[in-house]
C-alpha cells in the first residue's frame, strides 16, 4: 500500500496538532491547539477541512474540552461539556460526518453522566481516538473496494481534495488511487484546481506530489475539453453528505463534472465512508448547503479580482443527482443503483 508521508491531525501531550491547510502548498506548518474553541475556529476557518477530517477534529475538540474541565466541580464540568456540542455543530453545516462525530461523543457523555469527570473525560479521549482510527481503517477498505474499479492503466479526474488531508489518513477518492497505485496500477491523476478555495491546486496536487503519484493540474473549466479529447478514463470524487436516495453534496463544481462525465460516457464514482451517508435525509433537496464569505470570490490572496460593489454568491457545495453516479464506494462495499436499496443494505437502515 502507498503510505501517506504526513499526519493531518494528531492527539499529543501538548494539544491537538493539525497541519494548517490554509498555508499549503507554500508552507507545511502545524498548529498545536489547546482549547475546544481554537479547534472549532480551525474548522470554521478551514485550517482543517474535508468531511471526515472535520468529524475527527470535532471529536478531538470535545474530548480536549472534557479533559481541560476535569478540575471543575461535577455540575460545572457537565454544563461546560454540554456547551461543546452546539459549539462544534455551528462550525460548518454540510458535511454530515461532523454531526455524526458530535452525536457519538454526546451519546457517550450522556451514557456515562453518572461517572466522575476524570472517567468521563478519559472515555471521551478514547472515543475520539476510536473515531480517528476507524476513519483510517474505513479509508483503507474503500481503497481496497475502489481499486477494483480502476483499470491497470488509467487517467483519473478528481475534484477538490478527498485525500489524506481531508480525512484521518489515506483518503477516500485519493485513497482509492493510493491503493490502486500500491497494487502496481499506472494511474495518472488530473486535479481540478477547485475554485474558489483551490483545494485541488493547493492540496490534492501537494499531497500527490509528496507521495510520488503523477498529477496534472487543470482549471475547473478545462475538464470538459479534457474529456472530449479522450484524456479522462473515469472521475472519482468524495462526498460531504449522501442522502438516502443516493443524491450527494460535494464541493461546488462536482455537479457540473457529473453532467460532463455522463455526456462523455465516462464512469463517475463517489468514494465515501458510511459516516457520510445520512439516511435521515430523503434526497439531495434536504441537504443544507454552506454559503461562504464573498472575499473568497472577490479577492485572491487579498488582491481584489472583482469590483468592490459587485453582488456575489458563494455556495461551497452543490448536489449531484444519483442518476449521474455510476457507483458509491464505501468501506462496506460498492453501492450501485438503485441506491435507496443499496444504501439501506450498506447502512443496515430500515428507513
Ligand atoms: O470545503 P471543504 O474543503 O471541506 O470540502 C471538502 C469536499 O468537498 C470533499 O470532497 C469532501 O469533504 C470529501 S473529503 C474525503
Amino acid at each position: 500500500m502507498k503510505k501517506v508521508t504526513f499526519k493531518t491531525i494528531e492527539w499529543t501531550e501538548n494539544g491537538v496538532v493539525m497541519i494548517d491547510q490554509r498555508a499549503l502548498p507554500a508552507r507545511e506548518a502545524y498548529l498545536t491547539l489547546k482549547t475546544p474553541e481554537e479547534i472549532a475556529d480551525a474548522i470554521k476557518k478551514m485550517a482543517i477541512r474535508g468531511a471526515p477530517a472535520i468529524g475527527v477534529a470535532a471529536a478531538m475538540g470535545i474530548a480536549l474540552g472534557a479533559k481541560n474541565f476535569t478540575s471543575l466541580p461535577p455540575d460545572e464540568f457537565k454544563s461546560k461539556v454540554e456547551a461543546l456540542f452546539p459549539l462544534f455543530a455551528s462550525t460548518r453545516p454540510t458535511a454530515v460526518n461532523l454531526f455524526w462525530a458530535i452525536k457519538r461523543m454526546k451519546n457517550l457523555f450522556e451514557e456515562k453522566i453518572a461517572s466522575s469527570p476524570d472517567r468521563i473525560a478519559a472515555l471521551m479521549v478514547l472515543e475520539a481516538h476510536a473515531i480517528m482510527e476507524e476513519d483510517i481503517h474505513a479509508n483503507r477498505r474503500i481503497g481496497e473496494f475502489g481499486s477494483t474499479l480502476i483499470p491497470s492503466e488509467a487517467s483519473v479526474l478528481t475534484h477538490c481534495n478527498a485525500g489524506a488531508l481531508a480525512t484521518a489518513g489515506h483518503g477516500t477518492a485519493l485513497g482509492v488511487i493510493r491503493t490502486a497505485v500500491g497494487k502496481g496500477k499506472k494511474v495518472r491523476v488530473f486535479a481540478d484546481e477547485t475554485r474558489p478555495f483551490l483545494q485541488g491546486a493547493r492540496l490534492t496536487a501537494w499531497e500527490l506530489i509528496k507521495d510520488g503519484i503523477p498529477v496534472t493540474l487543470i482549471t475547473d473549466n478545462m475538464a470538459g475539453y479534457m474529456m472530449n479529447l479522450g484524456e479522462i478514463d473515469l472521475v472519482i470524487v468524495g462526498a460531504d453528505r449522501v442522502a438516502a436516495n443516493g443524491d450527494l453534496a460535494n464541493k461546488i463544481g462536482t455537479y457540473s463534472l457529473s453532467i460532463l462525465a455522463k455526456e462523455h460516457g465516462i464512469p463517475f464514482y463517489v468514494a465515501a465512508p458510511v459516516s457520510t451517508i445520512d439516511m435521515s435525509i430523503d434526497s439531495g433537496k434536504g441537504i443544507p448547503i454552506e454559503e461562504r464569505n464573498r472575499e473568497e470570490i472577490t479577492h485572491f490572496h487579498s488582491i481584489p479580482v472583482a469590483p468592490e460593489r459587485v453582488h456575489v454568491r458563494n455556495p461551497a457545495f452543490d448536489v449531484t443527482p444519483h442518476a449521474n453516479v455510476t457507483a458509491i464506494i464505501t468501506e462496506r462495499g460498492i453501492a450501485r443503483p438503485p441506491y435507496r436499496l443499496a444504501l439501506n443494505e450498506i447502512t443496515g437502515s430500515r428507513s
